[in-house]
């Protein structure tokens, strides 16, 4: 007779859905806490990740977990912060292998956020002083933070050119082969938070009288486009994208968003993609502010009807609201933000029930290893 090892679940697990495995695309999970884009704007000089970015992202990976990094520039012209990491430059590519090797080292997975803030920007960022890209001249009504610290009014964008915009399609093309380069696991489009896609989505941003604007079938071509470039370049298994269908960040907004974002997320539908990702409008979806919006849709429940693949939601989730809606079948994989800065060891936690430490936001966005390294583990040990 042959002795067979009767396994044991390893631990308890007080959330049997969120850790249970699924497979997305390339990604082979075995929980369904994945840790959301989160810009930290903690990169070294040329926008390029360095060895503290290692440490912050090994620290954060855990066995069969997804981790999407921070949104990284595809372009200089897509960037409008300091200290936001690219992924355009033999020396960036460099600096995100470490990263990737210190994730996939800890048994974790990681994809890029591949982003360009369009008119979410300001000359001091911009090569050569010009002015920031857009769809259409049409200024974000916020205020932006120069390159020198100081707010002042966004300024009015220069519209692209329809030969810039093909030009910029081959852009995020060659960010994704990139980022595979370094090691990634794939790559998320970053078509939300009123950047440079979103842009091209809403009407508030896009006046345009060609075919990349007016309708919403020519609103959501660029995003389109863009999709099927990287899908015929990576390998659709390989590609996601993030939308915020009700968000307000950055100046942006859709009065009727159903018809635009149901267009879009139909069109999405047959590519095969590796995963959608929706940020929830209950939330603050570029994690600026402090709300908890009340009486909301839910986009997850909204969309979920047209979207036949893995799903993810982000915005204000707690380890029992995941739970409950991995097992109410309205997403498959649920994003946190603010508590991962703060909680390395977040699935753990969310597992076993650990209580969590409270994020610290004056830390979030730039400095050094302070709010950003130095959490450590439930347990006390360091991370
Ligand atoms: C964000 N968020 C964000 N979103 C995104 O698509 N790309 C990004 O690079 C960032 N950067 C970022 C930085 C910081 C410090 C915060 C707090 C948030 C939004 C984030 O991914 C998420 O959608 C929101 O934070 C809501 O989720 P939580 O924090 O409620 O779990």
């Amino acid at each position: 007779m042959s002795t067979q090892t009767i396994r044991q679940p390893a631990e308890a697990t007080r959330r049997p859905h969120l850790f249970s495995p699924l497979r997305a695309g390339v990604l082979d999970l075995s929980h369904r806490v994945a840790m959301a884009p989160l810009t930290r704007m903690r990169a070294g000089p040329d926008e390029t990740p360095r060895p503290l970015n290692a440490t912050y992202y090994g620290q954060r990976a855990s066995a069969g977990g997804l981790i999407i990094a921070e949104a990284s520039q595809v372009h200089p012209t897509g960037r409008g912060a300091l200290n936001t990491p690219g992924i355009h430059t033999p020396g960036q590519i460099a600096g995100w292998k470490a990263i990737t090797e210190a994730v996939h080292a800890r048994g974790g997975q990681i994809f890029l956020q591949l982003w360009h803030m369009g008119r979410v920007s300001h000359p001091s960022y911009q090569p050569g002083g010009a002015l920031p890209v857009a769809p259409s001249p049409i200024a974000a009504d916020i205020k932006v933070m120069t390159a020198s610290g100081t707010p002042e009014p966004m300024p009015t964008p220069r519209a692209l050119t329809d030969a810039e915009i093909h030009e910029l399609i081959g852009v995020y093309r060659r960010a994704g082969l990139n980022a595979l380069e370094a090691g990634f696991d794939g790559v998320e489009i970053h078509g939300a938070n009123g950047y440079l896609l979103e842009q091209f989505l809403q009407s508030r941003s896009n006046q345009r009288d060609d075919h990349w604007g007016g309708s919403i079938e020519n609103r959501a071509r660029l995003l389109l486009e863009v999709t099927r470039s990287l899908v015929a370049a990576c390998g659709a298994e390989r590609v996601a994208v993030r939308l915020s269908p009700f968000g307000v960040a950055n100046g942006s907004g859709e009065d009727e968003p159903m018809p635009l974002y149901s267009h879009v997320v139909g069109q999405l539908a047959p590519m095969g993609l590796a995963y959608l990702h929706l940020i929830e409008p209950r939330a603050s979806g570029a994690g600026q502010r402090e709300v908890d919006h009340q009486g909301v849709p839910s986009a997850a429940e909204l969309f979920r009807p047209l979207w036949p693949g893995v799903l993810i939601s982000a915005g204000n989730y707690t380890g029992d609201m995941a739970e409950e809606t991995i097992a109410a079948g309205n997403a498959d994989i649920i994003a946190f933000g603010r508590h991962f800065t703060s909680n390395p060891d977040l699935p753990d936690r969310l597992r076993t029930g650990a209580p969590l430490t409270p994020y610290d936001r004056p830390t979030f966005y730039g400095g050094d290893i302070r709010g950003y390294t130095d959490f450590p583990k439930a347990d006390g040990q360091a991370a």
